[in-house]
């Protein structure tokens, strides 16, 4: 397999998306536990273009990408439930790429009813989910308020917490309004008509996937032995004690947490939303701004590897 080479994306140098190189390498070979993919499209997350600008140091080079769907080619050793042919998608690291390895267990079988673009935006679904009730601890009956409850985990978390029978406030712009009141939310927020803080009564648990100006503004909405959940920074211990409540950081990923998303894709109890497909790999640049300046939309952008 190694005499056959593939298209990827590289990043040799940290910095913009001019660093995004279209290139050819020897394709990977699964080892012990790996699975083959074909993949048809790459999720585009916030975290690509940050380890892009050097967020963290990933070694260089690297090819971005965290999520894909596709299809499986070959399976090392020792794996017995995915077989050639199958539909698969899942946490892929390295996606913006033809074909990738990733472990058998964080690959789950496409629900026929989801596309392949669809599939590769359900990455959020697991974020969505150990922020929520993993790190959060979200019980039936609680208030919940979801920060950007339109984006790729936001959207997410909505129908998770929704579905788990917590009372759903979200914030969004006004012309998602509509859009995540469909998802379940009992009350949508447009964060930019006036602050969030003044439009709503306090909340069992707050899940922030913006950070900044709003981390900072959540503290005060979250009742007495509540909790905080950040996805995007590491909240102010100082600050929550002084609140009397508990502010972490959300961004676990467990395969429990996949599992159980991919329970709930598979029944369609949840919907990945996609904001805009990209194609072929060659645009990963523009996929990668988009994300960047906040390209309007719904759910998670995508990248489809051919045209
Ligand atoms: N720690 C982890 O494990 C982990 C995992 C996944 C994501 N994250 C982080 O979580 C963040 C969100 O990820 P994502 O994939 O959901 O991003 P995303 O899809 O790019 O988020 C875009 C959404 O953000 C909303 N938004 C922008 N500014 C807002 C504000 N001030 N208040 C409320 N909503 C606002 C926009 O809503 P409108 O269009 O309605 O304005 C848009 O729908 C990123 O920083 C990402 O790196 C962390």
């Amino acid at each position: 397999m190694r005499d056959i080479h593939i298209p990827v994306i590289r990043v040799h140098a940290y910095g913009a998306s001019s660093q995004l190189t279209l290139e050819e390498i020897p394709s990977p070979v699964p080892g012990p536990g790996e699975v083959l993919i074909n993949i048809v499209a790459s999720g585009v997350n916030p975290i690509d273009w940050k380890l892009r600008e050097g967020f963290q140091q990933k070694p260089l080079p690297f090819i971005p990408g965290v999520e894909a769907a596709g299809v499986v080619i070959a399976v090392g050793e020792g794996v017995t439930d995915k077989k050639p042919g199958q539909e698969v998608y899942g946490a892929v690291d390295g996606s913006y790429a033809a074909c990738a390895v990733a472990p058998a267990a964080q690959l789950f079988p496409k629900p026929a009813h989801l596309s392949f673009e669809e599939a590769a935006a359900a990455g959020g679904g697991k974020t969505a989910w150990g922020a929520l009730f993993e790190v959060g601890q979200l019980v039936k009956g609680q208030r919940v308020l979801i920060h950007a409850g339109a984006g790729g985990v936001g959207s997410f978390a909505v129908q998770l917490a929704f579905n788990a029978g917590a009372y759903v406030i979200a914030t969004a712009s006004a012309e998602n309004i509509d859009f995540v009141t469909s998802l379940g939310a009992a009350e949508v927020i447009d964060y930019k008509v006036a602050p969030f803080e003044t439009q709503i009564a306090l909340v069992d648990l707050v899940l922030d996937t913006v950070g900044g100006d709003t981390l900072e503004r959540s503290y005060q909405l979250v009742k007495p032995g509540g909790v905080l959940v950040c996805l995007v920074g590491m909240p102010s211990a100082e600050k929550a004690a002084a609140a009397g409540i508990r502010a972490v950081w959300g961004g676990t990923k467990t395969i429990h947490a996949m599992r159980e998303v991919a329970k709930l894709l598979e029944k369609g109890l949840i919907t990945p939303f996609v904001r805009k497909v990209f194609a072929p790999l060659s645009q990963a640049a523009a996929a990668q701004n988009y994300s960047q300046q906040g390209g309007k939309g719904r759910g998670k952008i995508v990248l489809r590897i051919e045209e």
